[in-house]
């Protein structure tokens, strides 16, 4: 069977549903070709060095993995120079960094989390990279980018993905048109479309949480988790199985794949009131994939796309997946 190329088909969005801005597409071409390079220096494990920990500790007070600043920097310098955009974010950096003056400057803006689930590195477990692309907001035209350019709730992304370095290296792409899959040939160094059109399946027996915070959570989540245990014979009337890989990338690939639902809910923790992951190098890249696919994503309020962020590296409760699931988990927040 012959796959369509990621290029097809991102030209093909270009040209015939104007999906994609030539700009956008370019972008994400480099994107893709910065995540062949950390799939490669992933693989390479411990003969590549590149195990362990640095010791340092990034903005969010995590300790760095050598491959977390490694993957950084790989993807800072892929998408320096290619001309579309004004200013890059990542989870690994304090503060944005602006395209240098030597190279031309374009009209969006990069968000990403080099390595997602890094502390599966070590043990060799699935780990990936992920990304969101906006656009420079109009009236940042003609002077310097600044963070609060980056503001913008996840309704503004123009695409969004993720790559994983699982038994397969694979990239999911939205570019607002459905959500597609492409698998990494590794001799022929393409990404050949393989899932078309993927979407998450409405009903699910299957959750993702990590059950060791459970004496932290709110009454809503507790309740849910709680019938869930209780199967057939509870009020959900279903035997769940539970699955957690600690690998955010990892968890929505197998949601998207087969469904489920994914918590990582705010808590009562000090370092838990806002949620853990973030909302603009997770939450939001995976809402938008996961609502293309058919899915929902709240934080248990409202809807994490609408989120109006307030902060470069704010955190937020999130919950996505299965839509059936996850509107009830919602609407327990609501009663409570
Ligand atoms: P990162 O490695 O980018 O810091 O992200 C890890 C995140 C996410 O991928 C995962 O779902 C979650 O942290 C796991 O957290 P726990 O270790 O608390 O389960
Ligand atoms: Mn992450
Ligand atoms: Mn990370």
């Amino acid at each position: 069977m012959k796959h369509k190329t990621l290029t097809q088909y991102l030209v093909e969005q270009q040209r015939q549903h104007q999906s994609v801005s030539a700009d956008v597409r370019l972008l994400i071409e480099t994107v893709s070709r910065a995540c062949k390079a950390i799939s490669t220096t992933v693989s390479k494990g411990a003969l590549g060095g590149v195990l362990g920990s640095l010791g340092t500790e990034n903005v969010q007070g995590e300790i760095q993995k050598k491959l977390d600043v490694l993957t950084n920097e790989i993807l800072l310098e892929a998408n320096e120079w290619g001309g579309s955009l004004a200013a890059m974010a990542s989870e690994e950096m304090e503060t944005i960094h602006r395209i240098p003056n030597d190279y031309p400057k374009g009209q969006n803006l990069l968000l990403f989390d080099p390595l997602d689930g890094s502390s599966n590195v070590d043990v060799n477990v699935s780990i990936g990279t992920i990304f969101s692309v906006l656009q420079v907001p109009a009236e940042a035209a003609g002077r310097e980018i600044t963070e609060a350019d980056f503001l913008q709730p996840g309704t503004r992304q123009v695409a969004a993905g993720y790559a994983i370095y699982g038994p397969q290296t694979m990239l999911v792409l939205t570019v607002g048109a459905g959500v597609m899959g492409f698998t990494l040939d590794h001799e022929m160094g393409s990404w050949l479309m393989t899932h078309e059109n993927i979407r998450v399946p409405e009903q699910t027996a299957e959750f993702a949480i990590n059950m060791s915070n459970m004496r932290h959570w709110e009454a809503p989540v507790r309740r849910y988790i709680e019938e869930c245990l209780q199967g057939e014979a509870g009020p959900l009337e279903k035997n769940y199985n539970m699955r957690w890989i600690a690998s955010m990338v990892a968890d929505v690939h197998r949601i998207l794949t087969r469904g489920g639902i994914f918590m990582y809910p705010r808590d009562a923790r000090p370092t838990g009131q806002k949620g853990k992951l973030r909302l603009m190098y997770e939450a939001n890249p995976m809402s938008f994939l996961i609502e293309q696919a058919g899915g929902r994503a709240t934080d248990g309020h409202g809807r994490i796309l609408d989120i109006q962020p307030q902060a470069l590296h704010e955190r937020t409760g999130v919950i996505l997946g299965s839509k059936e699931e996850v509107d009830r988990l919602h609407s327990y927040h609501q009663d409570a």
